[in-house]
């Protein structure tokens, strides 16, 4: 039925109307935020591309994760910035790395008994190089060695999971790491940890705020030999489906709004819980405009944060997540 019988404008003339046949929720609940953690003690470094975000030492980290817990928010993403790199990632699987030592003291906190705690599982951070693999240097140049950095991220995974993460999330992008991560995790007797697979991870621009946050940025080349080539959406959708065959129970989809297509390809097609990573660029430019006084800062946020619900994602990875909260209250 046309117009003048079918008025769509009808349900709009009032707030009530509009909240009864709103079709997409958002809750602090669907939100996880990330943290970067640092050595010291009562650090709180700025990061100048990420107004509002910093390193935080892990006693900062628990406050942070108190105020989390408060908030509302579903949990936190755990990245590491090390005392110090090499060649093979030592500190990624350390029993004692930074990302260990702040598990055990959140899972220590009371914020913990409301957060999930996800452990980030990448190389990046702990390599002297900022690749997310090991190195071989062969007669034509260097490759970021797929197989034998399997093993590493296993090692990772399991130490992560003995500190207490909740979930282990493999931000990588080698082949067969889900499969490898399963299979060490069950042999160490953590076969109730889930894994969420940044499934589909585009080589992005939009990353860039995040390399001063984490001190990776590649000191050679670029990732694009194992991060997906933005053209690509149909290849994301295999990137999905294998990481499923191997064992992933939830998928992570990254970046976001760049790549909104991709998030509602993977909904229609896939049936799983699956999360979508607004990142640091994103988030950077969101608040460049703010601080111009260009956008509405509660409404511009809140809307980009929607946009990734109605696209079918469950939960967003992001930087907002506090503020987002704060907002919903
Ligand atoms: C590590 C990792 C990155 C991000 C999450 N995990 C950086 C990268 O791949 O270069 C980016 C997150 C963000 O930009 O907010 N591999």
């Amino acid at each position: 039925m046309n117009f003048p019988a079918t008025r769509l404008r009808r349900l709009r003339s009032s707030e009530s109307l509009r909240a009864l046949v709103r079709e997409t929720t958002l809750d602090a609940g669907d939100l996880i935020y990330p943290l970067f953690i640092c050595p010291g003690k009562g650090v709180r470094k700025p990061i100048s591309s990420m107004p509002g975000v910093f390193n935080l030492s892990i006693d900062e980290a628990v406050k942070e994760a108190e105020e989390c817990a408060e908030l509302g928010i579903a949990g936190l993403l755990l990245f590491g910035l090390p005392e110090t790199k090499d060649e093979i990632g030592t500190g990624a699987y350390a029993e004692d790395g930074i990302v260990q030592q702040a598990l055990r003291a959140l899972k220590k906190s009371d914020a913990a008994k409301k957060l999930v705690l996800i452990g980030d599982v990448c190389l990046c951070e702990y390599t002297s190089h900022g690749h997310c693999g090991i190195i071989h240097e062969g007669a034509h140049g260097y490759t970021v060695d797929n197989d034998p950095t399997l093993e590493l991220l296993a090692k990772t995974a399991v130490s992560q999971a003995k500190a207490g993460a909740d979930i282990v999330a493999p931000s990588d992008m080698m082949d067969g790491r889900v499969a490898a991560i399963r299979k060490a995790l069950d042999a160490a007797g953590f076969t109730n940890t889930p894994i969420l697979s940044y499934a589909s991870k585009f080589a992005s621009a939009f990353y860039g705020p995040f390399r001063e946050a984490a001190d990776s940025a590649p000191q050679f080349g670029d990732r694009r030999s194992y991060q997906m080539d933005g053209a690509n959406g149909r290849e994301a959708l295999r990137e999905i489906a294998l990481d499923l065959a191997e064992g992933a129970d939830m998928i992570l989809m990254k970046p976001g709004m760049p790549y909104l297509d991709i998030i509602l390809a993977a909904r229609r097609k896939f049936g799983v819980p699956m999360g979508a990573y607004q990142v640091s660029g994103e988030y950077s430019m969101l608040k460049a405009a703010f601080e111009k006084g260009w956008l509405d800062e509660k409404r511009a946020m809140l809307e980009a944060l929607l946009s990734f619900r109605r696209a079918g994602a469950d939960f967003i990875v992001t930087y907002f997540a506090k503020d987002a909260a704060k907002a919903l209250k």
